[in-house]
């Protein structure tokens, strides 16, 4: 079969060509032009307050806000003096016209069953799951954490603790019983939502198992309620854990959503830094609301008509914003998958998109680069001619994937949005507008309102084109994150600390000589893989948890699929290392964090290279680790010996 995509891959690493937007695409955008976007973009910079204040006329209050914005970063607060609820934006304000009849939510399980929940439908379970929450106990500001497959409970979850003004604390399925342990305590979550398992490639993953193994060590929770998912056996401890299905029954299908502050904490989701344990990060109801709102319809273009599937999982902040709060409160049709994208066989998403004519399809990167290998066949089997626009989000796209995406996906027809954004910003910052900007591959493109970002060296020098600095953010906006759940200081450390007066992301950038934005990846220690952030930190804790670890260093390196791979050295107390030992410390590293933490390299070594002042060099590590001749300077190395002992080590 030919094969345009891998006729791409060599032509586009000379690609100079931009994508303009299809005139027909731009006729009918939100956004559909240059000035427009620009005029607003210079408003939201100028007068941030008077831009933002006219753009909360796209949410329903209960009572308006007295001033937009007060402080400045990192302390500043959204719409004071307002009373909103992100459940009633979501699902109440839908009930009143035609959306009352109209699908919200379009599911299909990995095994193939299927569900739809209409705005009324979901406005009941909401209610009623919101009231079973109430019975539990859990009360204003109380933390309940979600650790679930992706089945609608886990939306319906989110809104019934939004709407009674519970904080959500979501752990993603793949995470272990211990990280659910250790998130249970940092939240002190109350209750615990789960389900018997999820379907993942046509196997269990036993969900209550491993919140059963957390809860010994998670003292604060009291209950646990279980959703009926897989069947599959689980153990119900009596007056401790509750199936779903029977506390749902006979509970009143009516529940107020409760007035909140625009502050009020809407959830806390926990991510990877560079340093010590996950952090919590921390988003309020409206200016979160706000943003995924608004982005949803610049970025995505969200008509009444689409049906929008964002392939993340709920468990990371590309779910919560883009699956949940943000297409929601649009009253867009949001398609749902349980599944991984390879069962039953390779072809499962194209199937989904001609089976439900998904017009808006956003994803990532690392599944980009698995679609590419297995062959153009699969989405050449189905008909993709509904599709009119698709995203990316997660990493940086590499310029080929971006053409592949183009060519066999879009079909050169959709305009392709690459969104940089990040946990902590809570919506998207920097992304083309889909009938606006035109495209360079590789290029997340230009800033949207709002959002104000600067390239700069660490003491805080603007950069000039093609010049590579750390990015940072120069004005606040509304659905930025507030503080780290329980480390306000850790908070201003992290991200207002490194340049004064700005927000920093932790990313390294540049513009070119357009004034596009090109994304380099992490300047911490922190990977990148599939997608999904981890702290080389966390990696190392685990490993030196292991009796017979004395030391690790763990740095990414470049992987086909998953966009970095994890690569641990290792060095022992005692003894020397084998295979066996390799096998066991990667078990020991996926039974602490998760599958996703799963090391991809193990390597044993006689001592780490460190300076003289005895800092790992890490850098030289990841040339090692890459396969690459160092550049590094290694005139600070300790012991030089080491090197040739490491480099050794490959053959
Ligand atoms: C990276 C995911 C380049 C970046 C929404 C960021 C990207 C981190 C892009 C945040 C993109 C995300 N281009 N890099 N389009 N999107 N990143 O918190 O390094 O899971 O800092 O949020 O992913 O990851 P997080």
């Amino acid at each position: 079969m030919s094969s345009p995509g891998s006729q791409s891959i060599q032509s586009v690493l000379k690609e100079t060509r931009t994508f303009a937007p299809p005139a027909t695409f731009s006729a009918q955008a939100h956004i559909s032009s240059r000035q427009q976007y620009e005029a607003m973009w210079k408003k939201a910079k100028d007068d941030p307050a008077g831009f933002w204040g006219e753009m909360a006329e796209n949410l329903d209050w209960f009572r308006r806000w007295d001033t937009v914005l007060q402080g400045q970063m990192p302390e500043t607060k959204w719409f004071s003096g307002a009373k909103i609820n992100a459940s009633y934006n979501c699902v109440d304000r839908h009930l009143k016209g035609s959306r009352r009849n109209k699908a919200a939510i379009i599911w299909e399980g990995e095994p193939g069953d299927t569900r739809v929940l209409r705005y009324q439908d979901l406005h009941r379970e909401v209610c009623r799951f919101a009231n079973v929450l109430k019975q539990l106990g859990v009360q204003l500001g109380d933390r309940v954490t979600l650790y679930m497959p992706m089945i609608p409970e886990l939306t319906i979850a989110m809104l019934a603790c939004a709407r009674i003004g519970a904080v959500h604390s979501i752990i993603f399925g793949g995470f272990s019983a211990d990280a659910v342990a250790d998130r249970n305590n940092d939240a002190q979550a109350k209750v615990v939502v789960t389900a018997d398992g999820g379907w993942r490639r046509g196997k269990e993953v036993p969900l209550k198992a491993a919140v059963d193994a957390s809860l010994d060590r998670s003292p604060t929770v009291e209950k646990v309620v279980v959703v009926r998912r897989t069947g599959g056996e689980v153990d119900m401890v009596p007056d401790r854990d509750f199936w779903w299905h029977e506390l749902m029954q006979g509970v009143p299908a009516e529940c107020d959503a409760v007035q909140l502050d625009s502050e009020h904490p809407l959830f806390i989701l926990y991510t990877s830094g560079s340093t010590g344990k996950p952090k919590g990060v921390m988003h309020t109801t409206a200016g979160y609301l706000l943003g995924t709102t608004m982005t949803s319809r610049w970025v995505f273009d969200l008509k009444e008509e689409d049906t929008y599937w964002c392939t993340a999982d709920i468990g990371w902040i590309t779910g919560h914003s883009y699956i949940c709060y943000g297409p929601l409160s649009n009253g867009a049709t949001v398609m749902m998958y349980e599944g991984a994208p390879n069962w039953p066989d390779e072809g499962r998403f194209w199937e989904l998109i001609e089976k439900y004519r998904v017009s808006i399809f956003y994803t990532a990167p690392t599944a980009i680069r698995a679609f590419i290998k297995w062959g153009n066949h699969w989405p050449e089997k189905y008909d993709l001619s509904s599709l009119r626009l698709l995203g990316s989000v997660g990493e940086p796209i590499n310029p080929e994937a971006w053409m592949w995406y183009h060519r066999v996906i879009g079909q050169e027809r959709c305009p392709i949005v690459d969104t940089w954004w990040q946990t902590e910003t809570g919506s998207i910052m920097v992304s083309p507008l889909p009938g606006v900007t035109p495209t360079k591959p590789g290029s997340c493109c230009h800033p949207l309102p709002g959002v104000v970002p600067d390239i700069v060296t660490r003491t805080g020098q603007s950069l000039g084109a093609n010049e590579g600095g750390l990015l940072v953010m120069r004005q606040p906006w509304p659905s930025m994150l507030r503080t780290l759940y329980g480390d306000h200081e850790r908070f201003k450390k992290t991200y207002f600390s490194e340049v004064a007066g700005c927000y920093f992301a932790g990313d390294g950038a540049r513009h070119d000589e357009d004034g596009y934005l090109w994304v380099m990846g992490r300047v911490d220690d922190v990977l990148n893989v599939s997608g999904h952030r981890l702290s080389t930190m966390e990696v190392e804790s685990a490993l030196v948890a292991h009796p017979q670890v004395a030391e690790a260093a763990v740095v990414g390196f470049p992987h086909e699929i998953k966009g970095e791979g994890i690569c641990c050295f290792v060095t022992l107390k005692s003894g020397e290392g084998d295979d066996g030992l390799k096998v066991e410390l990667t078990q020991h590293v996926r039974q602490a964090i998760g599958a996703l933490a799963t090391p991809d390299q193990v390597r044993f070594a006689t001592a780490l290279p460190k300076t003289r002042s005895g800092k790992i060099m890490r850098r030289l590590l990841r040339d090692i680790a890459a396969g690459r001749e160092s550049t590094q300077d290694t005139t600070t190395l300790e012991d030089l010996s080491i090197l040739a002992k490491l480099r050794s080590d490959e053959e």
